[in-house]
C-alpha cells in the first residue's frame, strides 16, 4: 500500500509487448534493471537517455537528492509511465512498483492500467530480513534470488547471518581453516554437510543487492555462537578445544577467550576482510547468547576482569563489544549487536537490535542509541504459524511504549527473522511468505490507514503475483483452532474456521475421513487429523493433534509457580503436546517447580492421574526429576498417593515427551501435582548453571469406566 494513492476518471496507461524507456539523470543501469524486468514479462524495451518524455514511454526521471531520501511519484496516464524521484532509491522503488503492476496486470499487448498518481514514501528507513545461512548453507542464487524478492517488496535490508556455531560460511584468506573446517559439519550419516560463499561469491551477491538498492550487513557472531570459528581455530577458546562444528542446534558454551589479545588480532584481521567486501557502513557482530562459563573458569579472562575492573562476566562482554567497537570505529563501520550486548554496559555508538521483546529497543533510544527491532513475538519467521500469523505480523508496531518524539526516531525500523534450524533452503518460501508482506506494510505504508481487512484484500491479490515468480508461500494461518470442552466424562470438540475459503476434514483414531460440520464428542485418547480443500483443491497443510479426555477438562485450577509469558498452553483442556516445544500445547516455567491443585468440583471416583512432560536439553528443558501426586476431599488436608520418576537421563539430546502416573482408586474431589524440577543446568551442559525449564501439556484425571 503506497503511502498515497490517486485515481484518475481518465484512462491508464496502455501496454504493449514493446516498450521505450527514456532516463533522465545518472540512472542507466535502473532503467536495463527495469528492461530487465519487463523482459521477464514478455515486454521488450529500448533504452535512450533524453529529458523529454514520448508517447507511449516509461519515463524514468531523477533529481538531485541524497540517497537516504526514498520517497518517489509515480504517475500511470494513457500514453506514459512516469517515476520521479529524487535519488536513485526513490527510482528503483518506483521501479518495483511497476514491476509489480505489470507482472499482475500485463496480459498482453492493450492490456491497461488504471489512471493514477502515487505519491510514496516509507514509514522507516530501516525494512530488514535476517537470513541464516549458517545453519543450513544456501546456494548463492537462492540468495540473489531473495534479495531481488525483498527489493520488489521495498525491503532494504539483507542481515546476513554467515557465521554461527554450526557452520561458518565466508571465506577468510588469512585464516583458510575457517572454511576448509568450520563450513562442514557431521551430517549423521558418514558424511559432511556445509558450504560457504568465496569472496567472489559475495562481490557478487553484494554487487547484485547494489543494484537494487538493498544494503547487505554481514553478521559475524562473537564472542558466543562462534564453535565452528573454534573448531577450525582452537586457540581463540579459553580452553584450547579440540572441537567439532557443532551439529545440535541451541546455545553451546564455546565462545571465544576475551583474555586472550590474540582472539580481538585473529577477530579484527577476519573483520577487516569483511569491510573489505561489503560496503555497507554497519557490521553486526552478534553478541548474542553468550553463556560465561568458561570464563568463569578461565585464569585469562579472571585476570582480564580483575585488570580491568570489570564486575563479572556480563562486564567482560560489554569490553570485547568495546575493543570490537573501537576496532570497527577505526575503519569508519558502525557496530551492530544483538540487545545481550547491553547487559554489562552499552558502548558508545553501538546500535541494539531487540529481539527478546522491546524493552531493549526503548532502553537503547531512551539512551540516546538507535535500535532496530526484531521481537520472538512478532517478527521470528522460523516460528510456527500457531505462534505468528499473518495477522500477528501485521499487528506489529515497532515502536516500543513510552518514547518521546525525539526518543522516536532512533527507532530505525525492524526486521523479520528468518533462522533456519529447522528450515533448509527449500522451505524458506513458505516459512517467509506471506508473512513478509504483513513487515513489508507495517515498515513502509501509513499507519494511519491500517486495516486488516483491506490487507488481506492486497494479499490474496498479490499471490499471482508470486506464483509467477515461483515462490512457494505457506499459509496465512492455521485454518482452524481445535476448541475443547468438558462433556460429563467425554470431551466435545469444535473446530473454530479461521478461513472461510477453505473446508475442513477430519479423522479421528481409525475412523473415515468426514467433512466437518459440527462439534463432536469422543470418549477415547487418540490423534486427530485435519485437512484442508479449497474447493476441489487439497491443501498441503494439515493438523494432528493428540486429544485426551478425563475427568479434569475445564475445572477450577490454581498453578502455583510463575508461567513464561511465551508458553502457556491450558494444562486441563484434553489437548495433548506434541515432541515439539512450541506446538503451542506446551506450558513452560523457568526457574521455577510445578505445584497445580485442581478441584473437580464433587466427589468423583478417581482411577488414575498422571501428567505429561518434556525433555528437550539442547534448548535447557529437562523432565523433573520427581513428580507427587497427592489427593484431597476437603481441599485442606491432603494425602500423598505417590510419585513418579522418569528413567530417562538428563544428558538424553532427545527431544521426547512422558507421562508421569499413578493409580488411584478411590473417592476424591482436589488434587495437587508437584513436579520438581531438576534445578540449575548440570555442569556438564551447554548452559550450566543457569535455570532450566520444566515444560507441562496436560494434567489428567482418568475415571472408573463404567462399561
Ligand atoms: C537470537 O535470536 N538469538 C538473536
Ligand atoms: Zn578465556
Amino acid at each position: 500500500m503506497p503511502f498515497s494513492i490517486e485515481y484518475g476518471s481518465d484512462n491508464g496507461f496502455i501496454m504493449q509487448d514493446s516498450i521505450l524507456i527514456i532516463y533522465n539523470g545518472k540512472i542507466a543501469d535502473e532503467a536495463l534493471l527495469l528492461s530487465e524486468y519487463l523482459k521477464e514479462i514478455g515486454i521488450v524495451s529500448k533504452i535512450k537517455a533524453s529529458d523529454k518524455k514520448e508517447k507511449g514511454c516509461i519515463f524514468l526521471s531523477k533529481g538531485i537528492g541524497a540517497d537516504s531520501v526514498e520517497s518517489y511519484k509515480l504517475l500511470s496516464r494513457r500514453d506514459e509511465i512516469v517515476v520521479l524521484a529524487p535519488s536513485r532509491y526513490g527510482i528503483l522503488h518506483g521501479i518495483q512498483s511497476i514491476r509489480q503492476l505489470f507482472i499482475r496486470e500485463y496480459k498482453g499487448v492493450g492490456s491497461q492500467l488504471p489512471a493514477f498518481e502515487i505519491n510514496d514514501t516509507p514509514k522507516f528507513r530501516w525494512r530488514g530480513m535476517l537470513l541464516d545461512c549458517s545453519r543450513h548453507f544456501m546456494d548463492k542464487e537462492f540468495v540473489k534470488r531473495y534479495i531481488d524478492l525483498l527489493a520488489l517488496h521495498k525491503m532494504n535490508r539483507l542481515h546476513w547471518h554467515l557465521t554461527d556455531d554450526q557452520g561458518w560460511r565466508i571465506e577468510i584468506k588469512k585464516y583458510p581453516l575457517l572454511t576448509q573446517k568450520g563450513a562442514w559439519r557431521k551430517d549423521g550419516k558418514g558424511g559432511k554437510y556445509g558450504g560457504f560463499y568465496s569472496q567472489d561469491d559475495i562481490r557478487e551477491i553484494v554487487a547484485y543487492a547494489g543494484r537494487r538498492g538493498v544494503m547487505i550487513v554481514p553478521e559475524i557472531e562473537m564472542p558466543g555462537h562462534a564453535q565452528a570459528a573454534l573448531a577450525a581455530y582452537p586457540q581463540h577458546s579459553c580452553t584450547a578445544g579440540p572441537f567439532d562444528v557443532e551439529t545440535e542446534w541451541g546455545v553451546f558454551k564455546e565462545i571465544y577467550c576475551a583474555g586472550n589479545d590474540s582472539t580481538y588480532t585473529f577477530i579484527e584481521n577476519i573483520l577487516s576482510e569483511v569491510i573489505a567486501l561489503f560496503p555497507s557502513p554497519y557490521i553486526h557482530i552478534g553478541g548474542d547468547e553468550v553463556p560465561k562459563y568458561r570464563w568463569e573458569k578461565c585464569p585469562k579472562c579472571q585476570k582480564r576482569i580483575k585488570e580491568q575492573r570489570l564486575v563479572d562476566g556480563n562486564g567482560l562482554q560489554s569490553y570485547f563489544i568495546g575493543r570490537i567497537n573501537s576496532f570497527l570505529k577505526t575503519k569508519g563501520k558502525q557496530l551492530i549487536g544483538w540487545d545481550e550486548i547491553m547487559e554489562g554496559g552499552l558502548v558508545e555508538g553501538a546500535i541494539v537490535q531487540s529481539w527478546r521483546g522491546f524493552d531493549a529497543a526503548q532502553k537503547a533510544a531512551k539512551s540516546g542509541h538507535a535500535t532496530i527491532v526484531s521481537p520472538t513475538s512478532h517478527a521470528y519467521f522460523d516460528y510456527g504459524l500457531n505462534e505468528i500469523d499473518l495477522q500477528k505480523v501485521y499487528e506489529f508496531d515497532p515502536i516500543p511504549k513510552g518514547l518521546s518524539k525525539k526518543e522516536k526516531k532512533l527507532v530505525l525500523g525492524a526486521e523479520c527473522n528468518m533462522w533456519s534450524e529447522r528450515a533448509p533452503q527449500e522451505k524458506i518460501d513458505s516459512k517467509v511468505f506471506p508473512r513478509i508482506l504483513a513487515m513489508s506494510e507495517v515498515l513502509w505504508s501509513n499507519p494511519k490507514k491500517k486495516n486488516f481487512v483491506d490487507f488481506k484484500d492486497r494479499v490474496s491479490k498479490h499471490y499471482s503475483i508470486l506464483d509467477k515468480l515461483g515462490v512457494n508461500y505457506g499459509m496465512e494461518n492455521i485454518p482452524v483452532s481445535i476448541a475443547t470442552k468438558a462433556a460429563d466424562d467425554k470431551l466435545l470438540v469444535e473446530l473454530q474456521n479461521r478461513d472461510s475459503s477453505l473446508t475442513a476434514e477430519y479423522s479421528f483414531g481409525k475412523s473415515v475421513w468426514k467433512t466437518y460440520s459440527k462439534p463432536f464428542e469422543i470418549t477415547e485418547k487418540d490423534s486427530l487429523k485435519v485437512r484442508f480443500r479449497r474447493g476441489q483443491k487439497e491443501i498441503d497443510f494439515s493438523i494432528n493433534q493428540l486429544l485426551n479426555p478425563h475427568l479434569g477438562v475445564g475445572k477450577r485450577i490454581w498453578q502455583n509457580y510463575k508461567i513464561s509469558e511465551q508458553y502457556t498452553a491450558d494444562i486441563i483442556d484434553g489437548k495433548r503436546g506434541s515432541n515439539n516445544f512450541k506446538d503451542g500445547n506446551w506450558q513452560g516455567t523457568f526457574g521455577y517447580d510445578v505445584n497445580v491443585v485442581i478441584d473437580l468440583g464433587k466427589m468423583t471416583d478417581v482411577k488414575a492421574l498422571g501428567a505429561g512432560f518434556l525433555q528437550y536439553n539442547n534448548a535447557w528443558i529437562f523432565f523433573p526429576k520427581k513428580v507427587d501426586f497427592l489427593v484431597s476431599t476437603d481441599g485442606k488436608n491432603y494425602i500423598s498417593v505417590g510419585q513418579a520418576f522418569t528413567k530417562i537421563d538428563a544428558r538424553d539430546k532427545r527431544e521426547m515427551t512422558q507421562e508421569f502416573s499413578i493409580a488411584v482408586n478411590r473417592k476424591i474431589r482436589y488434587i495437587n501435582v508437584k513436579g520438581y524440577s531438576i534445578g540449575r543446568c548440570p555442569d556438564w551442559h551447554d548452559a550450566a548453571g543457569s535455570p532450566s525449564w520444566i515444560f507441562m501439556d496436560e494434567i489428567w484425571v482418568e475415571g472408573k469406566k463404567e462399561k
